[in-house]
């Protein structure tokens, strides 16, 4: 590229904000890396590790809970939200890897839980001492019905009831998780002014924004309304979806909270919300908040829902791109620590494919750790299992620890992950997959990925540019990253079988930048692409 056209890109690059042109790395810090031996990731090991991800070229990490926990649900148990855990490190360690990560030019996003506590934090210890307890408000306490049962038919997300009867008080409080995160009550103002404060607290300290959990699950009917059966469970399906979630998630009210998270965020200079929202995508969209005040990016989890096959993909980035809202920007995720990886899902071959859609659609991409490398899914035996999802409801594959598993940084007993023994197994095949030896072999699933990382930091047309889908059939994708002046074509096989791809309509030369294979070498084409079985291209069109 010359230094005109570099000029050129900035320039385009520059009018749209960080998170819109980056690429999201998360990191779960318990299995990420390990630096003092006890078997589980903390932050130092992070920081250890932040050359490697400088290399790899993402803008922002976000990492998963690492405040104070008893680790009932590993960190998404908060006891403190305005500390670190010691078994992830001090506040001053958290200081070091903030200063350092923007040192090596990278961002930081924080986990932010408001839907919850722990039952040990001290508001809930409070709120649960008395019925007349100053924070007894804070939470959501409901008398039992007549017959001395739970106040209404809500469900947990983890199995069973979502009531938990506490015996000191008579009442009954409410958890849509484990029992031991009671909900918070943000209709109530203190609870809003204090969860409020964290952020603040965080945003203070220089985080570049945060992970919002659960964000659609925040308020609740005021009414305590019996949700709906839903008509579509079936057995084999988790307990919790036997109900629709009319009164328990994604409430109107939900986007006033939303906006206010929002506001604080604008305090700051260039900081963002990212939503978790498990929502159908037409739901999606409010999560923007109205004319943009909600969250920057309301997470997109369709790549991880649809079965992998090109006509169901190809059609679900269409009507999601039809439905964004004009200030909406979009993105995508391939993976995260409570779904199947990628690599399992979709078998190790197409998730080099899905290595080439995730970074060259339009919208900010999210990784989740080791699927740059490979990693699949670690089958836990019935003893070392973790998760407490799959201790409650066991049997159905809800268990999420196999996507939890260390990460494999070298062909070293415990694939260099830690000194001492690993919270959950390491991946049986760590001596091959691994980033040691991966960053040494040309054509490896790494080596993809740090190379469409570098395209698409390279080409505003796959950051920023526009996104025009071409009509494909059969197990292909097609769709073409433009801006004024420059176009990329990209066509993707789902499938196992060679296809074929026809440029007549498009009447132009072209030539391949990338193929998932490594081995067109700029190879200029006509009339005809010829796609092998599990390959993706991506081609400049002259
Ligand atoms: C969503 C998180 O991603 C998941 O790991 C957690 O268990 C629940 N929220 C509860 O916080
Ligand atoms: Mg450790």
């Amino acid at each position: 590229m010359n230094a005109g056209s570099r000029t050129k890109n900035s320039s385009r690059l520059a009018r749209f904000r960080w998170w819109e042109r980056g690429i999201i790395y998360q990191i779960y810090p318990r299995s990420f890396m390990d630096s003092d031996g006890d078997g589980v990731g903390d932050l130092k090991g992070i920081l250890n590790r932040l050359d490697y991800l400088q290399w790899l070229g993402v803008d922002a990490i976000w990492i998963s809970p690492i405040y104070p926990s008893p680790m009932a649900d590993f960190g998404y148990d908060i006891s403190n939200y305005t500390d670190i855990d010691p078994m992830f490190g001090t506040l001053e360690d958290f200081d070091v890897l903030l200063d350092e990560t923007h040192r090596h030019g990278v961002k930081l996003l924080l986990d932010y839980v408001p839907n919850h506590t722990s039952d040990q934090h001290p508001w809930f210890i409070d709120s649960r001492s008395a019925r007349d307890s100053a924070k007894r408000g804070w939470y959501i306490w409901r008398d039992p019905k007549p017959d001395g049962g739970p106040p209404n038919n809500w469900l947990s997300n983890f199995g069973g009831g979502a009531w938990e009867r506490d015996d000191n008080t008579g009442q009954y409080y409410y958890h849509a998780f484990l029992k031991e995160q009671p909900d918070l009550n943000w209709r109530h103002p203190q609870v809003q002014e204090a969860m409020l404060d964290v952020l603040r607290f965080w945003l203070d300290r220089g985080v570049d924004g945060f992970r919002v959990d659960v964000m659609h699950h925040i308020m609740k009917d005021v009414e305590f309304r019996d949700n709906p059966r839903n008509p579509d469970w079936q057995p084999g399906m988790s307990p919790y979806h036997e109900l629709l979630t009319t009164y328990t998630a994604d409430l109107p009210e939900v986007q006033e909270i939303v906006a206010k998270m929002r506001s604080v965020v604008e305090e700051y200079r260039d900081r963002m919300l990212v939503g978790e929202i498990y929502l159908p995508v037409e739901r999606l969209m409010a999560y923007y908040g109205a004319s943009g005040k909600g969250a920057h990016l309301p997470f997109n989890f369709q790549l991880i829902r649809l079965p992998w096959k090109a006509r169901d993909i190809a059609a679900a980035v269409e009507r999601y791109e039809a439905l964004l809202p004009s200030y909406g920007w979009p993105n995508w995720v391939l993976g995260n620590h409570d779904k199947s990886r990628i690599a399992t899902r979709a078998g190790p071959a197409q998730a080099r494919v899905a290595a080439m859609l995730l970074l060259t659609l339009r919208g900010t991409p999210t990784l989740y750790y080791g699927d740059e490398i490979g990693m699949h899914d670690v089958p836990i035996p019935a003893g070392q299992v973790k998760d407490p999802f799959e201790k409650n409801v066991p049997g159905l594959g809800l268990g999420r620890d196999p996507e939890r598993t260390p990460m494999q940084w070298t062909g070293d007993e415990r694939a260099g992950f830690t000194m001492g023994r690993p919270w959950l197994p390491v991946a049986d095949d760590y001596e091959t997959i691994n980033v040691a030896v991966e960053r040494n072999q040309e054509t490896s699933i790494l080596n993809l990925y740090h190379r469409l990382i570098e395209l698409r930091r390279a080409e505003p047309a796959l950051s920023v540019g526009g996104f025009a889908p071409l009509p494909a059939d059969n197990d292909l994708i097609a769709y073409v990253r433009k801006t004024d002046e420059r176009r990329l074509l990209v066509v993707l096989n789902l499938g196992a079988k060679a296809r074929r791809f026809s440029m007549t309509e498009l009447h132009c030369r072209a030539a391949v930048l990338l193929s998932t294979h490594f081995d067109r070498n700029r190879a200029e084409l006509r009339d005809q692409l010829e796609l092998r079985g599990d390959e993706g291209v991506i081609i400049e069109l002259l």
